[in-house]
């Protein structure tokens, strides 16, 4: 069974390959390019669920199954911020030009400055959608609940690892390995659901032949 998922990052689709592979041995994770699809796509949802079926639907038109995936973080205190424009929250926020990870951090430690840890609850969040090439989809949801910092920890991970706290390790995402991460990350959980459910859906589609 071939996959295509929307993305041309090979780090992102070697590492859907490996976590499927425990699951799904059999399916084979293709990016955009190998299908020909080579267009922007626009992510315009207000939610990470519509967001990852849009970019799923995109990539189901190769006529493949199509996966998406969108992630970011919630922030409890800032009702729900950065939520779907994470990777744009500076940017968004200052005005400028600002698109990186450090410039969030900063922009993130300074909307909460003041604000007690007991109120710095927050969520990293991940949907994983999947369109068949007959126009019926699923989303599953992945989420890991932590705490933002008022000052960095770490040097591993990405985005705002370094300033989310995960109580049950006693450290910041950005202090554990990878293999650490991933066993309880929003990714993580989110592609282990997915997983299991086009197994479900998978074995339906072969029953019906
Ligand atoms: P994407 O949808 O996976 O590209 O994630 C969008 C943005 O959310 C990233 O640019 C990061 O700012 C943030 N984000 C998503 N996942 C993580 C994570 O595991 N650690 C830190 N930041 C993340």
């Amino acid at each position: 069974m071939k996959i295509v998922l929307a993305s041309r990052n090979p780090k992102k689709i070697g590492e859907l390959q490996t976590l499927l592979a425990q699951t799904l041995p059999n399916v084979e994770v293709l990016s955009l390019d190998d299908v020909g699809l080579f267009g922007e796509i626009e992510e315009t949802g207000e939610t990470f669920e519509e967001n990852a079926l849009i970019k799923a639907r995109a990539a189901a038109s190769s006529g493949y199954i199509g996966v998406g995936d969108d992630s970011g973080l919630s922030v409890d205190a800032l009702g729900g911020e950065p939520g779907v424009y994470s990777a744009r929250f500076a940017q968004i926020k200052t005005g400028t030009g600002a698109h990186d990870d450090a410039a969030n951090n900063r922009v993130l430690l300074s909307l909460l400055e003041g604000v007690p840890e007991e109120k710095r609850g927050a969520s990293f969040v991940s949907a994983v959608a999947c369109v068949f090439p007959d126009g019926r989809s699923f989303t599953v949801r992945g989420e890991v609940k932590g705490r933002i910092l008022t000052e960095y920890r770490g040097n591993s991970g990405f985005g705002y690892d370094p300033l989310f706290y995960y109580e049950p390790y006693s450290k910041t995402l950005a202090e554990v390995t990878p293999a650490e991460k991933n066993a309880i990350s929003h990714r993580g959980r989110a592609i282990r659901a997915f997983a299991e459910r086009l197994k479900a859906e998978a074995g339906k589609e072969f029953a019906k032949k």
